[in-house]
């Protein structure tokens, strides 16, 4: 299978695609990562560190259905993270073309929600999304979630945002998304973990629990199994 790891602009995306692939590997699936933001800082991570759970391919191109998806392992649980999709629509574009699952990563600030929702210029991610039915096989866009980001501890504003997002905004005519009902937190080790180990607690807990939920979910295959 393939995710894709998804943000209109920088939200902390690479460090939950990394992070995220570590706990995979933890839960037992095989993982294998692929960098299509041309900052190639996943990559980066993987060639530094020496626990970094599978290779990272460097595929930041706008071919990326045509010219790496089909040489993946699709027995693995492959993630992809994207760069920013206001600045690489078309990498963006052709991710979507055949990820699986695609998990947004927002922070529950107001200006990134207005960034993932009313972009000033640029194509509103829900729409790239819901366009990329066309070019896929099944006809339909893919699973899509959000993964709240930089939760500060005892803030209203996870919950807040999670409403608007559910709901379609303050007067509901915006798309709908499904949130994860895992937040990450605002801390340090995370905010310090893009390029070092996963030494740290605090950066495995909230990833095992997205993982936890993604399996509850029905997201992800058995694992080290096939699918
Ligand atoms: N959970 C977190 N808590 C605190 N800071 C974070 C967290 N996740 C990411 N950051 C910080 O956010 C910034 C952007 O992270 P990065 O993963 O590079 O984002 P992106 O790939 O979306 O551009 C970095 O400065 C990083 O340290
Ligand atoms: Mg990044």
């Amino acid at each position: 299978m393939l995710i894709a790891s998804l943000k209109p602009r920088t939200m902390g995306g690479t460090t939950n695609t990394g992070l995220l692939a570590y706990a995979l590997a933890r839960a037992g699936h095989r993982v294998t990562c692929y960098d299509a933001d041309e900052s190639l800082q996943l990559a980066a991570w993987a060639r530094d560190v020496d626990d970094f759970p599978g290779a990272v391919h460097e595929a930041d191109t706008p071919a990326f259905a045509e010219a790496v998806y089909p040489d993946m392992d699709h027995s693995r649980v492959n993630v992809v993270d994207a760069g920013h999709a206001e600045n690489h629509p078309d990498i963006v574009d052709s991710v979507l073309e055949v990820a699986d699952l695609a998990i947004v990563t927002v922070s529950p600030t107001r200006p990134d929600y207005d960034r993932l929702t009313r972009p000033e210029r640029g194509t509103p991610l829900a729409k790239v999304i819901r366009r990329s039915a066309s070019l896929r096989e099944s006809g339909r866009p893919p699973v899509t979630v959000v993964l709240l980001n930089r939760c500060q501890a005892g803030s209203k504003s996870p919950s807040k945002f999670a409403d608007l997002l559910t709901g379609g905004g303050e007067d509901g005519t915006l798309p709908r998304w499904d949130v994860l009902t895992t937040r990450i937190p605002r801390r340090e080790a995370i905010a310090s973990a893009v390029g070092f180990p996963c030494d740290k607690p605090e950066r495995r807990a909230p990833y095992d629990t997205l993982v936890t939920e993604l399996t509850r979910m029905g997201h992800l295959p058995e694992p080290g199994g096939s699918r």
